[in-house]
């Protein structure tokens, strides 16, 4: 999907730039450096007003997604602030144009929340640690008291399919209740409802996004097969599963713009592809796509873990995730409906070199 495919038509206000199309302003000048600037300012509570008109986003853990997503609508003219946890990452995405905040959500700094509070969008894509559940929710009396009163007007929770549990292959919906074996399902359960009651507190747009397993370019079975790394059992365990959903990071992206341009209240979405499959099928066929653009590359390493993932398949039933939902309200169109389209568009940006 085209970066600028998703905005509304832009309303022009006279002698201003407001656009209410979620993605279209382009700043005349680096407005978050005015942001920056009216932060450090000496009272942090006065509002920088010429940012009030533009679309700000808030992007609390900036790893893979989250640096897709916030390259996308900095394509878009966005601006974009987000959190990393060292200082080699942040000058690195600050070297891309973000406003990078270190930060470690178990130990919350004041100034990065208040920071946090005026963007207009907020971005959450830190996982629960099993420890402590989600970490930024032990400081939420702090995170509520600091976000009152800002500029925040939408907000959404990355979460994963895990939080279904086992449905024996069947497909399950949003409707369908959660069972979540794992510990880390159960702290997704959680975590997903704290942020919708905090969300909706606030009077935000608050909208949690299930994904499914996330693959893109730099991190897929292409990637796994080429650097012949051996599966973690956790990708065992995956593997031996009959059914996986996936999705692939640019799809991501198109329903996290759907849901700015749809706002809601409390709303869950899958986010998935059309094609659920076997982990070792997905394997197979990225091997397929490897050997072909680069016959008999591949070492005997590689053809030893992909047999390891086929012959440790026991067929363990699991679900397959419906996606309707998010097509009927969100009118998202995939532009990797499968993940051999997905595999296809990976292989074929990796241009010629050999990557061995
Ligand atoms: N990978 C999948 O297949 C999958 C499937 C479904 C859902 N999800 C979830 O979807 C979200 C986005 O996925 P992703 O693959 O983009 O995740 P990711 O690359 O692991 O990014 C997560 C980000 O959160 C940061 N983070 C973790 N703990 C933190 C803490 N205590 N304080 C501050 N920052 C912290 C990480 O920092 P560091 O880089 O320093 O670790 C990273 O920037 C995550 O919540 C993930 O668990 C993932």
């Amino acid at each position: 999907m085209d970066a600028l495919c998703w905005n509304h038509p832009s309303i022009s206000l006279k002698g201003s730039e407001i656009s209410e199309n979620h993605g279209f302003f382009r700043p005349k000048s680096s407005s978050h450096l005015h942001f920056r600037a009216a932060m450090n300012s000496s009272n942090p509570e006065s509002k920088p007003s010429p940012l009030k008109i533009q679309n700000r986003m808030f992007i609390l853990g900036m790893g893979f997604v989250g640096q897709f997503f916030a390259q996308e609508l900095k394509y878009s003219g966005w601006s974009v602030s987000g959190t990393c946890r060292n200082l080699g990452q942040k000058m690195e995405l600050e070297g891309r144009g973000f406003d990078v905040y270190v930060f470690d959500a178990n130990d919350p700094e004041q100034g990065t929340l208040k920071a946090m509070k005026y963007h207009t969008h907020l971005l959450i894509s830190i996982p629960p640690d099993v420890d402590v559940g989600d970490p930024l929710l032990q400081h939420e009396k702090l995170l509520r008291t600091t976000l009152q009163g800002g500029d925040l007007r939408w907000l959404c929770y990355l979460s994963s399919t895990s939080v279904y549990g086992d449905y024996g292959g069947a497909w399950v919906n949003e409707d369908n209740p959660t069972n979540p074996s794992s510990q880390s399902g159960k702290l997704r359960i959680e975590a997903e409802e704290r942020w919708l009651n905090l969300g909706n507190d606030l009077g935000l747009s608050t909208q949690v996004l299930r994904l499914g397993g996330i693959y893109g370019p730099g991190r897929s079975a292409i990637d796994t097969i080429i650097t012949q790394r051996s599966l973690s059992e956790r990708q065992h365990r995956r593997a031996r599963r009959q059914y996986t959903s996936r999705v692939h990071v640019q799809d991501i992206c198109q329903a996290l713009k759907a849901c700015i341009q749809r706002p809601s209240s409390r709303r869950v979405y899958n986010i998935v592809d059309d094609d659920p499959a076997p982990r070792e099928e997905v394997f197979s066929y990225a091997r397929d796509l490897v050997e072909k653009k680069w016959p008999r590359k591949l070492s005997t390493l590689s053809k030893q873990v992909e047999a390891s993932v086929i012959t440790n398949g026991s067929g363990r039933g699991d679900k397959r995730v419906c996606n309707v939902r998010m097509k009927r309200e969100l009118g998202v169109s995939l532009v990797y409906p499968s993940y051999k389209s997905g595999l296809q568009s990976i292989i074929d940006q990796m241009g010629d070199e050999e990557p061995f």
